[in-house]
């Protein structure tokens, strides 16, 4: 099968700090296995990354960073897509233009814009607003076919949708509506202090995720000291979060079952089954790791890397924009 015939998926990721086991398991371990079936785009969305204050040199570094450890988690830049978001002329344009379509109450509605700017000291930018229409300009840009997104991404692959379909109605059919993308495996990896939320970076508390760079002593003890329930047995159930949580990361990690893991670690108390957990953790980040020093050593192959990314998907960007641009009634550039 030639590349282009086989269907697109697209997903980014923004480079504002460093990834964790959440972000490997749940995203980037399911993305790596779909290299053969798809075609995948994996866009560092540096432009997503400046909706909230931050340091410059911090996206910066940030950004070779996610592109390492992307690299290093298996995502083959010889079979797929990786490349900067800001460095495709397209992704801002088409943005404008669906921003065009998009009522400003369905951006108000946005569950993620409704919390973040009710954060204490956010500054509620326009751009913060506009958020989802320019992660649906990232997806409807490429004519994605697939888009695999967590839970808190489903409302604004929505809006993507919806998108897509008022540009087709509003001018004439041009972008396919994308679908989610639903993983088989790794599911939702939550907060090793507390199991009722999504397991992210937290300066207040680091023990709530493994970062995908942390030295193995490190992984350990958050491991050890994650929150388990009541009770002592390794099982899953609705009413123990905690241990279930650690259950989806054993089985996400060895690719074993759920039920396979609870016979193994019967009668056994949850202080063996950590122990066992952070083992496994540790041996699955070495390599990765190990792998990720050489990538962000490595200045010249990065940059190979995204001159290789941009080439293609610019081709396709300008492709998708000039179609969108002359159907939208602007004059064709002179060349
Ligand atoms: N908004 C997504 C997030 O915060 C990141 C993102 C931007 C994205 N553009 C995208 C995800 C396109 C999927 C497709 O996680």
């Amino acid at each position: 099968m030639s590349q282009t015939q086989k269907p697109l998926i697209l997903t980014g990721a923004k480079p504002s700090g460093e990834l964790t086991l959440g972000n490997y398991l749940g995203a980037i371990k399911n993305w790596a296995v779909m290299l053969e079936e798809y075609e995948c785009f994996f866009p560092i969305v540096d432009l997503h990354a400046i909706t909230v204050r931050y340091v410059p040199a911090d996206l910066r570094r940030w950004t070779y960073q996610c592109l390492a450890q992307y690299i290093a988690c298996g995502l083959d830049p010889a079979r797929s897509h990786i490349f900067l978001q800001s460095h495709v002329t397209g992704h801002a344009e088409l943005s404008w233009v669906l921003s065009c379509l998009t009522p400003v109450g369905d951006l108000h509605r946005m569950t993620q814009f409704k919390e973040k700017s009710a954060r204490p000291g956010a500054s509620v930018n326009a751009g913060l607003l506009y958020y989802p229409v320019l992660m649906a300009a990232d997806i409807l840009l490429y004519n994605a076919d697939r888009v695999p997104v967590g839970e808190d991404q489903k409302q604004h692959l929505e809006l993507a949708r919806n998108l897509a379909q008022r540009f087709n109605q509003t001018y004439s059919e041009t972008f396919k509506v994308p679908e989610p993308f639903i993983g088989k495996t790794g599911g939702r990896i939550m907060s090793l202090q507390d199991p009722s939320k999504k397991m992210s970076k937290s300066e207040d508390n680091p023990g709530e995720a493994v970062l995908l760079l942390d030295p193995p002593e490190v992984i350990r003890k958050k491991i050890l000291s994650a929150v388990t329930d009541s009770g002592k047995e390794v099982r899953r159930s609705d009413d123990k979060p905690g241990i279930s949580n650690l259950l989806t990361i054993f089985s996400a990690v060895t690719g074993r079952p759920i039920e396979k893991i609870e016979d193994e670690f019967a009668g056994a108390g949850y202080g063996t089954f950590k122990k066992a957990l952070a083992d496994a953790v540790i041996a699955e980040l070495e390599p990765v790791q190990e792998r990720y020093r050489g990538i962000i050593e490595d200045k010249a192959y990065m940059h190979g890397v995204l001159k290789q990314g941009v080439d293609v998907a610019q081709a396709r960007a300008y492709k998708t924009l000039s179609k969108v641009f002359r159907k939208a009634g602007f004059v064709d550039r002179i060349r």
